[in-house]
């Protein structure tokens, strides 16, 4: 059956290869990001021949007008079976140099823009049926790390919120997914923020080493197929989750000196 995807931050990186993923099995997409332009041309390379493609830009941070778009939608599309929560953005400074706006900052954005568009989406997964929720947190939603304490907040906040509303309506046919990537090869660093609020325009070493987002991808996609509750996806710094869940001496032990970037 074809399935109608909604996809969150999808004008690059892990969002835009979910994107080119899901329209493989022809699905219809709906893609969402602040850059319209950028959109339209992540819309182009998943067109097929039978699909259906609509661009809905739209500012985590600024939900005044989520109902508005939420209807546009709603005039192109009969259903949303899968709605893939990954717009965000990351932090690189210390605790002690980050003001509290760059705190919130990440909230709005990674977390309260995230849920507010659930729950305005949800009623309508739930008049047709039910569908997947799937949350792109991280393995920094697992374990805190070093110059990205509000980050890891937003994305330990995302599992509280996400495994309650899977609980919530599991009897309702409503699946939720929790996606921990590790470090996956985007350019997620450079739009993070620094200590006064500013992009910092820095590519992580460790990112550009990363797992391919198309391999990311792949393996979400298959995870929300098996109506997967939590996965774990990258390369050797998945280890630290089970340290941190198993074995928390090495977790403390090793974690201070691994390089941040
Ligand atoms: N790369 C990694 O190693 C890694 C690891 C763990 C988790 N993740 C998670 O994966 C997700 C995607 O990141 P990525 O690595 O693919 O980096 P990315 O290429 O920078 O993607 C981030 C996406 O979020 C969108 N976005 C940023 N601010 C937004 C806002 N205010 N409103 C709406 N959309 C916004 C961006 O689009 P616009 O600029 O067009 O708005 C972009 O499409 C994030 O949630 C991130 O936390 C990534």
């Amino acid at each position: 059956m074809q399935k109608t995807v909604w996809i969150t931050g999808a004008s690059s990186g892990i969002g835009e290869a979910l994107a080119l993923e899901y329209a493989k099995s022809n699905a219809n997409l709906i893609l969402s990001s602040r850059k319209k332009e950028a959109l339209e041309v992540v819309a182009k390379k998943c067109q097929t021949s039978s699909n259906k493609v609509f661009v809905a830009p739209l500012d985590l941070a600024d939900s005044s007008n989520f109902e508005t778009i939420i209807s546009k939608v709603r005039s192109q599309f009969d259903r949303v079976d899968i709605l893939i929560n990954n717009g965000g953005i990351s932090q690189r400074s210390l605790v002690l140099e980050t003001p509290m706006e760059v705190d919130r900052r990440l909230f709005e954005i990674n977390y309260f823009g995230t849920i507010h568009l659930t729950k305005l989406i949800l009623p309508w997964m739930l008049e047709t049926g039910g569908g997947n929720i799937v949350a792109i947190s991280s393995i920094s939603g697992k374990f805190g790390f070093p110059l990205r304490a509000s980050y890891a907040a937003t994305k330990h906040a995302l599992f509280g919120f996400f495994e309650t509303l899977g609980l919530e309506h599991i009897k309702d046919n409503i699946r939720t997914t929790m996606v921990c990537p590790g470090r996956i090869k985007t350019n997620f660093s450079l739009s993070a923020l620094n200590s006064k609020g500013e992009t910092t325009n820095e590519m992580d070493p460790g990112l550009a080493n990363g797992m391919p987002a198309s391999i990311c991808a792949h393996r979400i996609v298959k995870a929300v197929r098996k109506n997967k509750r939590e996965v774990w996806i990258g390369g050797k710094e998945i280890l630290m989750v089970y340290f941190h869940k198993y074995l928390p001496w090495l977790f403390w032990k090793i974690a201070p000196n691994i390089d941040p970037k």
